[in-house]
């Protein structure tokens, strides 16, 4: 297509990005997010909080696979896509709920990877963020509505809240289930995260210098 529509586009984008009360989530590098796109989901400081989301049993159960966060910071796991908002926006807008996917071909589990919050076993009350369908308008957004908020203390860190139908939103954090594993949990501390373009982080070795 011609270039100069895609120049209009981003332009439009970053217009409507800048100029708009409702703003855009922006990667590492500062560039606006957009729905097509993934991004890995990375820890806001670099290093010892170890590395990006994958997909793993949790217990004794094969399926639904679950989020885990990597141990390791090298470790940039599965990249995610955001997609559903209402506004009628390209860029993935902060504040507004959507729904989160794992950007994987496929998994032991043969269903789509859209997070939702899973119920919690008794007696430990952990929420953790499992894979499953797409979720359908209705009862389904109740459990699979997330939001990304912007965290002040970390350059171009976020934090994900999940949003349940009653307009409250709680922080996702960081849980070990009972064999030790990192794992994404709803009522946790928040976890500032960065985001960076999935196709990007191939190819440019200078994107880690985050802070
Ligand atoms: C996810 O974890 C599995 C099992 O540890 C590992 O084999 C795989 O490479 C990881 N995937 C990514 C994309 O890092």
């Amino acid at each position: 297509m011609n270039p100069m529509f895609y120049f209009l586009l981003a332009l439009t984008a970053v217009l409507a990005a800048t100029t708009n009360a409702m703003p855009a989530v922006l990667d590492v590098n500062g560039d606006v997010m957009f729905g097509g796109s993934s991004y890995y989901v990375l820890p806001a400081i670099w290093g010892p909080t170890g590395g990006g989301l994958n997909l793993s049993s949790l217990g004794d159960t094969q399926c639904p696979l679950y989020i885990q966060k990597e141990e390791s910071e090298v470790e940039r796991g599965i990249p995610v896509k955001f997609s559903n908002w209402m506004p009628k926006v390209w860029f993935v807008p902060e504040s507004q709920n959507l729904n989160i996917e794992m950007d994987v071909a496929a998994t032991i589990c043969v269903q789509s990877t859209y997070w939702w919050v899973a119920p919690s076993n008794l007696p430990i009350m952990t929420f953790w963020i499992a894979a499953g369908p797409k979720p359908e308008h209705g009862e389904d957004s109740s459990r699979s509505f997330f939001q990304i908020k912007k965290t002040d203390e970390f350059h171009r860190g976020y934090k994900i809240t999940f949003c349940s139908g009653d307009g409250g939103c709680d922080d996702v954090g960081i849980a070990r289930d009972a064999n030790g594993v990192a794992r994404l949990a709803v009522g946790s501390e928040p976890f500032p995260f960065v985001f960076m373009k999935a196709s990007e982080a191939e190819t440019s070795p200078k994107t880690m210098s985050i802070i």
